[in-house]
């Protein structure tokens, strides 16, 4: 297998039902059968805590550490273990320097896990969060870019919009950003798994993606790069085994001053969890297999296919379509959306709702029959 050839359907490895068509990964992917093999192994082996060594708890962690780095092309230094994403957000915002008067630039209407924060350190400093706007002639690379200025602290943002998956030109934003001194937080929970992120060409301060979305993980997991000038910053929590020596339990009773190497200090409480850590592991193991360029081959091709047959309904209420690589959004007018996503629902059909777009958003698990129900189940729902 070429690493871009489409991957064949790999409902095999899901416990997906026939009669169900499921297309919102953008929620939460079902997890592999293999994560929760995986998962429930971890977990068993708290059943007999007296078979864990000191080193198991670092293991499973250190590994998914590994895959994380070679996800992203970084250093396995680089990578944070952390349990969601506005985790790792509250994580860069303790470290990322904002100034009263300065700006927080984030995109109207993206999802909260990348903004909250940035809302307490605006009224914290005296800084000012700006929402920056999408208009019909512009996307929204190009509204951050005219959003940038002198003021600008940072900017927090998405690598594509959750609600129709319309991508951003991070490579640009990130320069644009760095000629002004301005930092970059990424949220890449919707886009890590399913498209390529090369830290190396982004250069963003902090990336963080949540687990169980196109990474394919248990939830209750997540990822976060940190750039190297930011390894000796502030962690939000303390713990132990993020402290050098610490797999020395018998004498780890004074305290230590080092850290682990990289971002190891940023790493969240009780990162040995075997349950969860175990089932990421094998997820981005998974993804490593497939590789990237090949899930986001396949999934172009039902995102393509899916918005031309949905161009070519006469859908009453549609008002727009986007198709990205993983992502199709279509725009419905508020009438017709009212119910919609029930009304699939009961046909064992699975999308959903964000403001105004409905997200269909298939995986590797989806087969031609998924494509062909939801199509079919929306003509039917068009009148
Ligand atoms: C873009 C995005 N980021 C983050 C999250 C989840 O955030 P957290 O992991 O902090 O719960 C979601 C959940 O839907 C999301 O859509």
């Amino acid at each position: 297998m070429t690493t871009m050839m489409p991957l064949t359907c790999q409902r095999h490895l899901f416990d997906i039902p026939q009669d169900i068509a499921y297309f919102d990964c953008a929620t939460m992917s079902p997890l592999l059968l293999g994560a929760h093999a995986a998962s429930c192994d971890g977990q068993r082996r708290e059943l007999h805590p007296w078979s864990i060594r000191p080193d198991d708890w670092f293991a499973d962690g250190e590994a998914v550490r590994s895959a994380a780095s070679r996800l992203v092309s970084s250093s396995p230094d680089d990578i944070a273990l952390i349990p969601g994403a506005s985790y790792g957000v509250a994580i860069a915002a303790a470290n990322v320097p904002v100034a009263k008067g300065q700006e927080i630039l984030i995109l109207a209407g993206q999802h909260t896990a990348n903004a909250y924060s940035w809302h307490r350190v605006a009224r914290d400093t005296g800084a000012t969060v700006r929402e920056v706007h999408r208009s019909k002639c512009i996307d929204w690379t190009t509204a951050v870019l005219e959003a940038i200025s002198p003021a600008t602290a940072l900017a927090a943002l998405p690598h594509v919009h959750s609600t129709d998956g319309s991508p951003l030109d991070l490579v640009a934003i990130a320069l644009a950003l760095r000629a002004r001194g301005a930092a970059l937080i990424v949220d890449a929970t919707h886009s890590l798994g399913a498209r390529e992120f090369d830290v190396r060409a982004i250069q963003p301060d902090f990336m963080v993606a949540g687990g169980y979305k196109w990474l394919l993980g248990p939830y209750g997991t997540g990822l976060m790069y940190v750039a190297p000038a930011y390894h000796a910053g502030k962690s939000i929590e303390e713990p132990g085994l993020n402290r050098l020596g610490s797999e020395n339990f018998e004498g780890n009773l004074t305290l230590s001053g080092a850290y682990r190497p990289g971002a190891r200090r940023y790493d969240v409480a009780s990162k040995g969890n075997f349950g969860l850590m175990t089932g990421l592991r094998f997820a981005l193991e998974q993804l490593e297999r497939w590789t990237i360029a090949s899930v986001e081959r396949s999934l172009v091709s039902m995102t393509k296919q899916i918005s031309d047959r949905l161009q070519e309904l006469p859908l009453i209420g549609i008002e727009q379509i986007h198709a990205q690589s993983h992502y199709v959004g279509a725009k419905i007018s508020e009438h017709r959306r009212k119910d919609l996503t029930e009304s699939l629902a009961r046909a064992g059909v699975h999308a959903s709702i964000r403001g105004e777009w409905l997200r269909v958003t298939p995986h590797v698990y989806n087969s031609q029959r998924d494509i062909d129900r939801l199509i079919g189940v929306l003509a039917d729902n068009a009148h």
